[in-house]
């Protein structure tokens, strides 16, 4: 019997891919498909794929050419399949025309003439983009700018800045209100004190609004403009990069699944040694402190694992000398009924930037800095057993960030937990920038 293997994302599933599987199919007695999964994908720099790995198998199944369905998961597990498999013939496109040469080491390579006119890029670049908008003095808001290129159902369309950068002429505005009448949507990368009105602006527009962490300073107002979101069908989304970041979500879903055990302790430090004089008032005024800089992201991992439930929290904070409201270095700490939890966090001080989260049979450990993850391990106390992970991150998440917020307007729905999680940092800072359990040293 010969035995045929084809791979391919297989993503809104076309006449191109069905005139490919048959002729593979033809090619000899049984063929194989293998479907990429969607980290492989994400890992490969294809982060648009609209259906998830599930439907895509489906439809590959519906075409009934196949004899059997496999998923790619890892790069070089075409030689391992070759060998698992015991095939006779890889094929693939024309587009992939001498990409897989090496594998005639291991059987005959075939390269079948694309269908011409066709491809799910083009099919997902044709859908109705979304016009996205941005606000902001931050050099930011252009990383965010220069990604949005990448996710191809967004269009940047314009640009409120003081800013001034030549590429992006063309789409700068004169007002926000100007912003807004261009967008459907709008990244909002203000000061932490002007987001609320922003965003409750861009709401009354009907607009949905992807806002970089703390949304509001206050709960009051979080879930405020939360509720006006949803009554509106609008998407309204806080962004942490790192929570769109594959290896941070395949620690915690580890982690969840019992690999560690019991959670007894997390601890997890971001700082950035600021290059400012913090005696002079005029250099801090228009920085943003630590808290409000680092909390949401370092927050992160302890809401994402033990919620918002804890017991008691003490915040132990050392301010600028000269300005009240501008933290240098803040320790927050988190007690829980059966667990510890804390985050370290500094403009003004420097320190490994890493996270530890300790459980009864072992620990899981992500290096600086841990909010770039993408490299992890579980380590045990018999060092033979770690097991260490690896997932490409582009663009430092930004892109998987704004992939998530389309998604959830394309669905018209928000995560649930994405809400409580910003309802919790919120209700931290309001307690911080109220004094509430702080410790001034
Ligand atoms: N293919 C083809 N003709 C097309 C499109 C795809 O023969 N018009 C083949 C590819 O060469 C590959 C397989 O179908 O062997 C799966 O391709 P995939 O990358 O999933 O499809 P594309 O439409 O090329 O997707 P994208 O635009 O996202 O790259």
């Amino acid at each position: 019997m010969k035995k045929v293997i084809t791979y391919g994302t297989f993503d809104l599933l076309h006449y191109g891919h069905i005139n490919l599987l048959k002729r593979a199919k033809e090619l000899g007695d049984y063929l194989i498909v293998a479907v990429t999964s969607d980290d492989f994908d994400k890992s490969r720099g294809k982060i648009n794929v609209k259906q998830p790995l599930m439907e895509r198998i489906e439809a590959v199944r519906n075409t009934g050419l196949a004899d059997e369905i496999i998923i790619e998961e890892y790069e070089g597990q075409k030689i391992d399949d070759i060998i698992k498999y015991d095939i006779d013939i890889f094929t693939v496109g024309t587009d992939w025309v001498g990409k897989f040469d090496y594998l005639n080491e291991y059987c005959k390579v075939v390269y079948l003439e694309r269908t011409r006119g066709v491809s799910s890029s083009k099919i997902r670049s044709e859908e109705k983009k979304l016009r996205l908008g941005f606000i902001g003095d931050s050099n930011i808001l252009f990383k965010h700018l220069a990604e949005s290129h990448y996710v191809n159902g967004i269009e940047p369309v314009a640009v409120f800045s003081e800013i001034k950068i030549e590429k992006y002429s063309s789409i700068y505005t004169s007002s926000y209100e100007e912003v807004l009448e261009k967008s459907d949507a709008v990244y909002i990368i203000t000061p932490p004190d002007t987001r609320y009105e922003y965003i409750k602006k861009a709401l009354k527009e009907q607009k949905h609004v992807i806002c970089e962490a703390p949304i509001a300073l206050e709960t009051k107002k979080c879930k405020e403009l939360f509720e006006y979101a949803s009554n509106n069908k609008l998407i309204l989304m806080e962004a942490i990069k790192t929570a769109h970041s594959t290896a941070f979500n395949r620690m915690c879903l580890l982690v969840k699944s019992g690999e560690i055990g019991d959670i007894v302790s997390i601890e997890s430090t971001c700082t950035s040694l600021a290059q400012i004089d913090f005696n002079d008032r005029e250099a801090i005024l228009g920085q943003i402190d630590s808290m409000c800089d680092w909390a949401p992201t370092a927050f992160l991992p302890i809401l994402k694992k033990k919620k918002k439930n804890y017991r008691d929290y003490r915040i132990i904070t050392k301010k600028s000398p000269i300005e009240k409201n501008f933290d240098l270095f803040t320790k927050c700490e988190f007690i829980y009924d059966k667990a510890i939890a804390s985050f370290k966090i500094g403009k003004g001080v420097k320190s490994e930037g890493e996270l530890i989260i300790t459980g009864t049979k072992g620990y899981a450990y992500i290096p600086a800095p841990w909010w770039k993850t993408d490299y992890f391990e579980i380590r045990y106390e018999n060092q033979s057993e770690n097991k260490r992970f690896f997932y490409q991150l582009e663009g430092e998440g930004i892109r998987n960030e704004l992939v998530a917020f389309l998604k959830y307007i394309e669905k018209r729905k928000s995560g649930n937990a994405d809400k409580t999680n910003s309802i919790a940092i919120s209700s931290l800072m309001e307690n911080y920038y109220a004094d509430k359990n702080c410790i001034h040293i």
